[in-house]
């Protein structure tokens, strides 16, 4: 039969000893070279050729001095979220910058001062908290609620941490690790409870483009959440392009989007690698077949997953995510010990998955696991996760 779909996920790809972080970090990050890496958010296959042969055509040039941003490249970004997320944005409300992780950190700077509190929702991606305490800001938790699996915000807690030195909220949409895309009634709430007490939203919306139910773009409710909302969001997880270090801050609040460039100017975080900005214009130019086609096949790998764990393994169960190719999986009811597990993983499993216990102190038994791979690895790799917890 003819293989109707334009991209080959199937296909299988060396990274090793190619300087990246997720197999040639095995040892540093995890202490053994000899595991199956199933942990950082980046996918095992193929940068699509739409943006590798454009980065291609400019290194023919053979020259990389320094680059400039483009109308170009802001028009992609606006047609982009107004087209998957109908999210209407101006090229004014945008700004440039090398990476979400140092634009969180330069928010935290920008919109708070030194002992004043920044709210996380955990579980939650952990360089967050890192950002917070290196700018000497205090991290206030806001913990998830959980039930069967199934997380929601605790919107009682959050009123309950509120102090008048509270200036942030990070919120994560989607949500890393939990799944969750929030829905609109649910940012609403949250909204409110900000608006009321002057407390900015910094929402991190890089994981929005693989999303398997309606996401709404917070700053796209209304022109009220809006005005204390600014977004981050890269094409880096969708595209599989983090390496290429480009991203954007988005606020239709223009005194909130100066502050931050004041913020990314003085720490220099504004001027961005050559091929971010080309890699970035073609994702979002002609990306729109490739992450339908992306999104069908993760899918099948979260359901395959599903139904071999509960055939093979029940005692390692998790909630089938409304986004991302990360799964939360809950090892509770195999009975062990987070270290013991953790030493099953690495020792006798042989695989690198991210501990649950760097996304929240209370995560014990919970560890992350990435299934953007082929399904053949993907099924090698459950079985080798299966045999150490029967
Ligand atoms: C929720 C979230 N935010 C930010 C990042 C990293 O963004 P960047 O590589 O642009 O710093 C990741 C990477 O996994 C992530 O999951």
């Amino acid at each position: 039969m003819l293989n109707k779909n334009k991209y080959n996920f199937d296909e299988k790809i060396n990274r090793k000893g190619t300087n990246c972080a997720k197999y040639d970090g095995l040892k540093r990050y995890f202490g053994y070279e000899d595991l199956n890496p199933l942990w950082v958010a980046d996918m095992d296959f193929k940068t699509p050729s739409f943006i590798n042969d454009e980065i291609i055509k400019a290194a023919k040039n053979s020259t990389y001095g320094y680059s400039i941003d483009s109308d170009a490249l802001y028009q992609s970004i606006i047609s982009w979220q107004d087209k998957r997320h109908n999210w209407k944005i101006q090229q004014e409300d945008i700004y440039m910058i090398n990476g979400v992780v140092p634009a969180y950190s330069a928010c935290i700077e920008a919109y708070s001062d030194i002992n004043d509190e920044v709210i996380v929702q955990t579980p939650v991606y952990p360089p967050l908290f890192k950002c917070i305490k290196a700018n000497n800001r205090k991290v206030v938790i806001n913990e998830l609620k959980e039930e069967n699996g199934y997380y929601t915000m605790d919107l009682k807690d959050l009123k309950s941490k509120i102090t008048d030195k509270t200036k942030i909220l990070c919120l994560c949409s989607p949500h890393n690790p939990v799944g969750r895309v929030w829905d609109k009634e649910e940012l609403e709430e949250l909204a409110e409870i900000c608006i009321e007490n002057n407390i900015m939203i910094v929402s991190d919306e890089i994981h929005s483009d693989v999303t398997f139910k309606k996401f709404t773009p917070l700053a796209s409710i209304s022109e009220k959440i809006a005005n204390i909302t600014i977004t981050l969001n890269s094409a880096g997880k969708t595209f599989n392009i983090a390496g290429l270090n480009c991203a954007y801050a988005i606020s239709k609040n223009k005194k909130i989007l100066d502050k931050f460039k004041i913020i990314a100017q003085k720490r220099e975080i504004h001027s961005i690698n050559f091929f971010g900005y080309i890699s970035t214009k073609a994702a979002y130019e002609d990306g729109a077949e490739f992450v339908d086609e992306l999104k069908k096949y993760l899918q099948e790998n979260i359901l395959f997953t599903k139904s071999y764990l509960l055939k093979n393994c029940p005692n390692i169960t998790f909630m089938l995510p409304e986004a991302t190719y990360l799964l939360w999986l809950n090892f509770k009811m195999t009975s062990l010990k987070h270290e013991e597990i953790k030493n099953r993983l690495l020792t006798k499993s042989k695989v690198a998955l991210n501990d649950g216990v760097s996304f929240s102190s209370n995560a014990k038994s919970y560890f992350r696991l990435n299934v953007a791979l082929s399904k053949d690895a993907l099924e090698e790799a459950l079985a080798d996760i299966s045999k150490s917890f029967q």
